[in-house]
């Protein structure tokens, strides 16, 4: 697909505009104050695209609300990484039959990434009528019109068309309270893992133009947002469709200009695709954390071939060497899959072998979930659930005991912090984040939130540091 048609025009975006006027307009000679209630599963992506909806939520007018019973529109912003994932939301589904029960004009709507599937969408035309409104994430940014077409028509509407997808610029954000906030560089994934959905329902890689990034980072920066993530499902892939060899590093060097007291993070890195030159710039800037998620899925290379990752074992601990020659400190974790179809126990043993050599601050760990329509999903899978759960078990062993002993190392030690939430330990009553995103549990007061502040650790457990502000 060319440039121009990867942009979302200025006069679609505006025209999408006007269908935000013409619903706010509509409450208001109702003389109504309309509620909405989006409830976003999965990942930060979608965390992000949550807050899309929201601020358009914004401009129609509706105020938000945390609960669906009182809520006049509901959003389930969803996500279809593994089953569970997906029956949560079923779960959801079934409950908003009483909602509407009780409220006939509520409106319901599904979006996110399971809405993209059409064994999903097909499910929810038949068996979930009380669904009025559902769209996958390439039409986003026509949330507008399509809400707009419910209201008028009073008919279900689905926008779930498999395509390439766009980018559109400016659309309204409402972030979270606070310091942290989320910055999409780039969208779709073109990798197609045999294991993963997500290049089937997030559209092909797409890059935005790095101006537009480089402006949304400062104006955070200006608001005051100390804890800046930049999101895409491969970072490192970052501009190879714009064609004009500009790639991730050069972004991160360019956005570590911008002057103020604030840290730059990244996710998802794929390992085939980063660079030494990652780590230098990382090395050498002065924002951005040193902190890489570096998900590795496997120790094993036949696995990791079925896997359709193209690293093998050894790549990757050779960019993981060089990564913390460069960085010393570096806090480096990763994603792990277990029971991929046909993996034997001697493979998955390769896993807990590589976890205990590279020696991660933390890990995600997933039992494989087979996905229908990826190529996994057709693969013999003989090992049983219980063999599976063992070779997790035995992950989760050495990689707790990992994680608590690195912990253990801070003790004593100073480290700078940013004080970001409170937390429910009247002992320890704030909590924050290292620049390796480690969380510390602090003694300290509220005044202290929003700041970098150096404390003393004083106290470790696998999951967390114990500190007090010095
Ligand atoms: N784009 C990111 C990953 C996004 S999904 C990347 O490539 O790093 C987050 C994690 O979910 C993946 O890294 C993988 O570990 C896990 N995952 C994806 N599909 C899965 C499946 N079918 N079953 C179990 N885990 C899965
Ligand atoms: Fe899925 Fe692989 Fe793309 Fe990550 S890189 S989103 S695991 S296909
Ligand atoms: Fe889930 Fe879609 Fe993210 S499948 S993990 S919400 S990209």
């Amino acid at each position: 697909m060319e440039r121009k048609d990867v942009l979302v025009p200025a006069e679609d975006l505006a025209r999408q505009r006007d269908f935000q006027e013409k619903i706010r307009r509509m409450f208001e000679a109702r003389q109504a104050h309309p509620r909405a209630c989006v409830d976003t599963f999965g990942c930060q992506q979608n965390v992000a695209d949550g807050q899309k909806l929201m601020g358009m939520l914004q401009e129609m007018g509706f105020t938000l609300t945390e609960d669906a019973k009182e809520a006049d529109l509901v959003i389930l912003n969803t996500c279809a990484i593994r089953e569970h994932a997906e029956q949560r939301v079923f779960g959801n589904l079934g409950i908003l039959t009483h909602t509407k029960k009780e409220n006939p004009e509520q409106v319901i709507c599904l979006c996110g990434c399971m809405a993209q599937e059409e064994r999903v969408s097909k499910r929810i035309k038949e068996s979930y009528r009380h669904v009025d409104l559902v769209f996958g994430p390439q039409a986003l940014w026509k949330f507008p019109e399509l809400l707009w077409e419910v209201y008028e028509t009073h008919k279900r509407v689905f926008s779930v068309q498999d395509e390439h997808g766009t980018i559109a610029e400016g659309i309204p954000v409402v972030r979270e309270k606070g310091v942290k906030a989320w910055v999409s560089i780039m969208y779709g994934c073109n990798n197609f893992c045999s294991y993963c959905i997500v290049p089937y329902v997030r559209g092909r890689e797409r890059s935005r133009d790095p101006q537009a990034v480089l402006a949304e980072v400062r104006e955070l920066v200006e608001a005051g947002y100390k804890d800046i993530t930049l999101l895409g499902q491969n970072v490192n892939s970052y501009g190879n469709d714009l064609d004009i060899g500009y790639h991730f590093p050069d972004l991160l060097e360019d956005i570590d200009k911008i002057p103020g007291e604030y840290l730059i993070r990244f996710m998802s890195s794929h390992p085939k695709d980063a660079t030494y030159r990652l780590f230098d710039v990382m090395a050498k800037s002065s924002h951005v954390a040193k902190q890489l998620h570096l998900p590795v899925q496997s120790g094993n290379d036949r696995v990791l071939h079925e896997m359709n990752r193209r690293y093998t074992r050894a790549q990757y601990l050779d960019l993981v060497n060089y990564a913390k020659r460069v960085m010393p400190g570096l806090v480096l974790t990763s994603d792990i899959i277990i029971g991929f179809p046909g993996e034997t126990e001697a493979e998955a043993m390769d896993t807990v072998s590589l976890v205990e050599e590279v020696g991660f601050d933390a890990l995600f760990t997933f039992i494989y979930s087979p996905r229908p329509g990826t190529k996994a999903a057709a693969m013999p899978d003989p090992a049983t659930r219980e063999e599976k759960q063992k070779w997790f078990d035995k992950l989760l062993e050495v990689q707790n005991a990992k994680s608590a002993a690195l912990h253990a190392a801070y003790v004593g030690e100073t480290v700078r912090v940013l004080v970001d939430g409170e937390s429910d330990d009247p002992e320890f009553p704030l909590a924050s984040r290292t620049e390796g995103n480690r969380l510390v549990r602090l003694k300290g007061d509220k005044s202290l939130m929003g700041k970098f502040v150096d404390v003393k650790i004083t106290g470790s457990n696998t999951w967390a540091l114990y500190g007090e502000a010095i």
